[in-house]
Order: structure tokens, then C-alpha cells, then sequence
């Protein structure tokens, strides 16, 4: 797999993948980006400009995709409307690029018989209660519960139907919430640690009690990469590293690492359809692919995450202040 496309690569996860890519492989990269608010050009700044170009275009460009499809020997599939909240305000943009863009990239490999790994959520199996003893497995069903998660749940659906039907060459992967470096201010951790940063409080939705299974987006990376190397053809993998944490527990951290009031929250309203709780059993991934998350200890990766986003406050500032207005539009 000496050429590799990755959509998305100008998002969060996108771009730390493409970092990892070139760290741990001799692959070229091309990026596929439309640019949203959500990516950042920045995110990739520093990289090898002969092992790595951006095409900034749309998943969703059938002639685009297929020619770029064509070009390269695996294509890795993270371009996605991606934040919960903004599906609820409207859903559009989520069923044109997570389901129309996954159908034309599956039409495109299915055309040039390219390499597809498909990058999905672990949100499309609904969520569990506190006090359930189960976690998600690879045999869990589909059970999604916002227009987010039911897009994803969708191009989930149809990558496996391309495998069955039309013998694409392709993988699935479910991870739980990741977090990170050049993750945007309206995600839960990154919202949080700006806001204490800038002296306010934490914004926690109902009553805080949600949780979430964390894992740095680096091990995200390392088990894609994995998959993409070393997966069987057709199945599904479920990537977590055991972090579950209550949303209360996380801004708690948060505020202590910055010295301040761990009771210094401001509840605010909750989300519609809330998922209470997410939870991954990754055993299949690490005993079949021997994949290992490299950050067990979720403090010191937050902590890592918290140190990052002081030092990078030019990469943030311009975004927060609108994010933020859009929030409290909305009584969060
Ligand atoms: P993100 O919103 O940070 O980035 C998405 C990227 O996709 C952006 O760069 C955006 O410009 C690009 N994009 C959006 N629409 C596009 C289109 N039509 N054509 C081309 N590019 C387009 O998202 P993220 O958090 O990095 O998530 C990446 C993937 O990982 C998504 O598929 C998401 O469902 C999945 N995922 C995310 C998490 C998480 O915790 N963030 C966990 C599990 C899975
Ligand atoms: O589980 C994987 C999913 O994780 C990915 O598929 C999504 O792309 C990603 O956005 C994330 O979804 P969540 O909805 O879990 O993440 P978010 O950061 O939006 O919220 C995390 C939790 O924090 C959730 O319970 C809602 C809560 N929350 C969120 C925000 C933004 C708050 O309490 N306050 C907030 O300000």
C-alpha cells in the first residue's frame, strides 16, 4: 500500500492519522478534504510535501472520486459530518456526506477493485445503561439514536452490503470518543478545557452523569493502521482502550488540573435523545490483530491534551468565541 487516500485527513482524527501514516509506514499520502469548519489546513502543516497533497473536494463528487480512487492502492474513509449536536439542528449535511459520500467512495473501489477501510462509530449500536455489565461487541445490534449515528449506522450498512453483494475489499472499524491534539473547541473535552482556560465554567448537558469510553486519538490511529494491514476482508473491529468515564469526572479533572474548584460547573440543557452510555469490548482487535492502546492512563493523555491546547491557543482562539455564541443560542 504504497498510495494511500484519506478523506477527511484535514479533520481531527483524519490528521492525526495521516501523521501517524507517515511515521509508521513508507506510504504517500493524498489528502481528500472539503474543507468544512471542522477541518484545519494547520493540522497538517510541517508534513513532507513529497509524501503528502491535499485535493480539497467533496467525497460526496462522484467523478472526482472515482479518479482519485483510481490513483491510489487504499483509500481510508474518515470524511464525515461528525458532531451530534449539529445533526439535531439539521441533518442535511449528514445524510449527503456520511451515506451519498460513502455510496459514491464504495462505487469507486468496487470500479478499480481498490483497498477500503471504512471508519465508523461505535454510536450505532445505541447506547447501554450505567449499570449494565455489557459492553458493545462486534455482535451487538444496530440500534442508533440521532440523525448522526443513523447516517453512520447507514454507510456502516452499506459498505457491508458492497462486501457481500459486490466482493469489495473492505474493513470496518467502531471506535468509542477520541481525544486529542487539533480536535475543534465545539467537541466535549476541547470545549471544557478552553473554557476553563479562559476563566469560565465547564458547560455540562442534564446531569452530567453520561459516559463516555475514552481513547486518545493516536491509538485510534495505531489500530486503523493495523486493521488496514493486517484485517480480514469483510469484518468489523471494535477499537476502545477501557476509558469510560461520567462526563461530571472528566470536567472534574479538567478543573483540578488548572487548580481550580472541581465544583465549578454550570449545568446547562440537556441534548435531545441523550445517549446515556458507551462502552467498547475491543478484545477481538488486540487477540486477532494484537493491537495494544499505548495510552492506558487517561489522566496523564488528558492532562498531555490540556498542556496541548494551552500552547496552541493561535490554533483555537479565532473559532471559539462563534462556537460558543451558538451554544448559548441554544441554552448550552
Ligand atoms: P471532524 O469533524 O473533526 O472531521 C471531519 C473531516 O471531514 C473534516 O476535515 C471535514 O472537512 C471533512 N469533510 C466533511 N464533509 C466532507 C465531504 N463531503 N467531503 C470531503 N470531506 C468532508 O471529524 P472526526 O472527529 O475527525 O471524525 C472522523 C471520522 O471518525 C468520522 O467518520 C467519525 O464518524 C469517526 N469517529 C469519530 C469519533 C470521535 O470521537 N470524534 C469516534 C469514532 C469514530
Ligand atoms: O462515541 C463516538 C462519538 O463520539 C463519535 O462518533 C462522534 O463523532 C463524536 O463527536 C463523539 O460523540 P459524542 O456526542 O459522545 O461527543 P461530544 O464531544 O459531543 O459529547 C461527549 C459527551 O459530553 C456527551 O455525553 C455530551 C456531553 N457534552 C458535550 C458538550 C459539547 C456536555 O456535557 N457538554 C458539552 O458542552
Amino acid at each position: 500500500m504504497d498510495r494511500l487516500l484519506v478523506t477527511g485527513g484535514a479533520g481531527f482524527i483524519g490528521s492525526n492519522f495521516v501523521h501517524h501514516a507517515l511515521a509508521h509506514t513508507e506510504a504517500n499520502v493524498t489528502v481528500l478534504d472539503k474543507l468544512t469548519y471542522a477541518a484545519s489546513e494547520a493540522s497538517l502543516e510541517g508534513l513532507p510535501s513529497d509524501r503528502v497533497s491535499l485535493v480539497v473536494g467533496d467525497v460526496a463528487d462522484d467523478t472526482l472520486v472515482d479518479r482519485l480512487v483510481a490513483e491510489h492502492d487504499a483509500v481510508v474513509h474518515f470524511a464525515a459530518e461528525s458532531h451530534n449536536d449539529n445533526s439535531l439542528d439539521d441533518p442535511s449535511p449528514f445524510i449527503r456526506t456520511n451515506l451519498l459520500g460513502t455510496f459514491a467512495l464504495l462505487e469507486a473501489v468496487r470500479k478499480s477493485g481498490v483497498r477500503f477501510h471504512h471508519v465508523s462509530t461505535d454510536e450505532v449500536y445505541g447506547d447501554l445503561d450505567l449499570d449494565d455489565p455489557k459492553r458493545f461487541t462486534e455482535d451487538t445490534p444496530y440500534n442508533p439514536s440521532s440523525p448522526y449515528s443513523a447516517s453512520k449506522a447507514g454507510s456502516d450498512h452499506l459498505v457491508r452490503a458492497w462486501v457481500r453483494s459486490f466482493g469489495v475489499q473492505a474493513t470496518i472499524s467502531n471506535c468509542s470518543n477520541n481525544y486529542g491534539p487539533w480536535q475543534h473547541v465545539e467537541k466535549f473535552i476541547p470545549r471544557q478545557i478552553t473554557n476553563v482556560a479562559r476563566g469560565d465554567r465547564p458547560k455540562v448537558y442534564g446531569d452530567g452523569m453520561n459516559v463516555r469510553d475514552w481513547i486518545h486519538t493516536e491509538d485510534h490511529s495505531s489500530a486503523v493502521l493495523a486493521i488496514l494491514q493486517r484485517g480480514t476482508i469483510g469484518e468489523t473491529y471494535l477499537v476502545g482502550a477501557d476509558g469510560e468515564r461520567s462526563n461530571l469526572e472528566v470536567v472534574r479533572a479538567i478543573l483540578r488540573h488548572f487548580g481550580r474548584n472541581e465544583d465549578d460547573i454550570e449545568f446547562v440543557r440537556d441534548r435531545a435523545g441523550h445517549d446515556r452510555r458507551y462502552a467498547i469490548e475491543s478484545g477481538k482487535l488486540r487477540s486477532e490483530l494484537g493491537w495494544q492502546p499505548r495510552y492506558e492512563d487517561f489522566d496523564a493523555g488528558l492532562a498531555a491534551t490540556i498542556e496541548w491546547y494551552l500552547a496552541h491557543e493561535d490554533w483555537w482562539a479565532g473559532v471559539k468565541a462563534a462556537t460558543e455564541a451558538t451554544y448559548a443560542a441554544k441554552g448550552q
